[in-house]
């Protein structure tokens, strides 16, 4: 069975001249290294595609796969990660992930709080303020406020100044956001309790919470948030523990219930902090989760419940073999991890 792997690779971008911070998202080869390994030990034939371009060039010399391994983030524009699926959909190619439109949806974090909020799924109020007009909308938010860029990931934009502590500070910090990143800031309450990070595998009534990861901030490192330079800096600045307690049991729920409101499929991440009454709020989906081998969260969950990065990148695949109908087709090892789907760990 032939797959593709569809990825935009932080180096070619940069070596084409762009700076740090906006490739900050983009993947490393060691990432591609380990997918390709991982699906090739489950005995598919890969081809390494790359970004949206090169896929176009291969889609319209006549190239076709049973299947694509996609984790394009794209680069331009709040549709950049449904770019490469939205063109999969059009040859009608099946691929692992969520479709176009829930990629656009969780990229956007104020339209996800939106759709999640309409379904019950527990998250702080929040504002988005695209310009000094909107403030308004943020004037009954308690403070102190948080305040991040409304699309982006990784952390981009989140510093000890994301938290402001009174209203003065509000316009500053939204304009030094929206000259950094040009795009509306997301404003809510600052979440003053344990933040979380629940790993999700399937789709739908299948998608499982396969643990929770606290993640906790060391002394000596930015204080109190998972911002840029501590997440750079993660083996000095973090501390990742898995935890089963009361909390950590209804931030899985909690994000489980996100996961399936914003029809997120076969694998990821929501991450959840609590307020000061120790509830958790559903804070962003991550529905094309970092998959590095050495540094993602969702990997080091995967580690700390007992499944190698192989098997982790397997039932990943098999949730989409699955959903595609493509189960029977799929080669034997892959086909062995079909049972373990649906099944928490
Ligand atoms: N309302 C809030 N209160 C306190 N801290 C917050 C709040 N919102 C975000 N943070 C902090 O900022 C971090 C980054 O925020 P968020 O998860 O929304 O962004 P991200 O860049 O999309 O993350 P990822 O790297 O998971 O893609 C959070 O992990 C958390 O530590
Ligand atoms: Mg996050």
């Amino acid at each position: 069975m032939k797959i593709g792997l569809t990825y935009d690779l932080r180096a070619d971008y940069r070596a084409e001249g762009l700076p740090e911070e906006a490739t900050a998202e983009l993947d490393s080869a060691v990432t591609i290294e380990g997918i390709a390994g991982a699906l090739a030990g489950l005995g598919f034939e890969v081809t390494r595609i790359g970004g949206l371009k090169p896929l176009m060039v291969r889609l319209l010399a006549g190239e076709r796969w049973d299947m694509v391994f996609n984790i394009a983030e794209g680069l331009f524009g709040l549709a950049r990660e449904s770019q490469v699926p939205a063109l999969l959909d059009a040859f009608r190619i099946p691929y692992t992930f969520s479709d176009p439109l829930v990629l656009g949806l969780a990229l956007h974090k104020g339209m996800a709080k939106h759709v999640a909020r309409d379904q019950g799924v527990p998250t702080a109020p929040f504002a988005v303020i695209a310009s000094p007009a909107d403030l308004a909308a943020a004037r009954d938010l308690p403070y102190p406020l948080f305040g991040k860029p409304v699309a982006e990931g990784s952390s981009k934009g989140v510093t000890p100044q994301s938290r402001i502590e009174r209203p003065e500070q509000l316009l500053p910090l939204c304009e030094m956001l929206w000259r950094r990143f040009a795009q509306p800031v997301l404003v809510e309450p600052y979440l003053p309790g344990r933040e979380f990070t629940v790993g999700i595998v399937g789709t739908g009534a299948s998608a499982r919470a396969i643990g929770v990861l606290e993640v906790e901030v060391r002394p000596g490192a930015e204080p109190g948030i998972y911002s840029y330079d501590n997440k750079e800096d993660f083996e000095r600045c973090i501390a990742y523990r898995l935890v089963k307690d009361t909390a950590a049991e209804r931030a899985a729920a909690v994000g489980l219930a996100a996961w399936i409101a914003l029809d997120c499929r076969d694998g990821g991440r929501v991450d959840l902090r609590a307020d000061a009454s120790g509830a958790p709020l559903f804070m962003e989906a991550n529905p094309l989760a970092g998959l590095n081998p050495e540094r993602s969260d969702l990997v080091f969950l995967a580690r700390d419940i007992g499944w190698s990065y192989d098997a982790l990148i397997g039932r990943i695949v098999a949730s989409a073999l699955a959903r595609n109908g493509l189960a029977e087709a799929a080669p034997a090892p892959a086909r062995a991890l079909l049972g373990t789907l649906g099944q928490a760990a």
